[in-house]
């Protein structure tokens, strides 16, 4: 019994390592504390359409007809201010005249949330 109890945390500790390293390298090293909490709300509620480094290959994004943006793509975001970002994810694409298949998340994060996660897509353009 003992050792079955041993044997399932070694499992468990395992599991939860291959899952953090899953997440890339670059994505996990984000510096400065409103990027970093962004990066948990980004894992939560935008990674599986935007994917890991937003590069909008999440799991959910490839089958999208409109494909979301790649956040690492400077030129494109730049063009994208801070206050637009915000009403983007307020209020979801079609709000601001993008795809309806961006959701609106007014009322699953907070404004701190959504500034922290505005602060993670900023600290992917490099
Ligand atoms: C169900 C899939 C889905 C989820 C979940 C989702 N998005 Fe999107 N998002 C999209 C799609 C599709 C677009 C592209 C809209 C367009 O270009 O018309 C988009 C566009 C955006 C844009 C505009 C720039 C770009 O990437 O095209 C921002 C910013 C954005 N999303 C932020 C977020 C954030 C932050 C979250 C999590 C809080 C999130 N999204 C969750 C699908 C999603």
């Amino acid at each position: 019994m003992v050792k079955r109890v041993a044997s399932l945390a070694v499992i468990l500790f395992l599991a939860s390592a291959v899952i953090y390293m899953s997440i890339p390298a670059k994505v996990r090293a984000v510096s400065g504390d409103a990027a970093a909490a962004g990066l948990e709300v980004h894992k939560k509620h935008c990674l599986k359409c935007h994917g890991p480094e937003g590069k909008g290959d999440g799991p959910a994004g490839k089958l999208l007809k409109t494909k979301p943006a790649d956040w690492s793509d400077k030129a494109k975001l730049s063009k994208i201010s801070d206050d637009e970002l915000f009403k983007i994810i307020l209020k979801g694409g079609e709000a601001a005249g993008k795809s309806k298949l961006m959701p609106a998340f007014e009322e699953k994060l907070s404004e701190q949330d959504i500034h922290n996660v505005i602060a993670f897509i900023r600290s992917l353009q490099k």
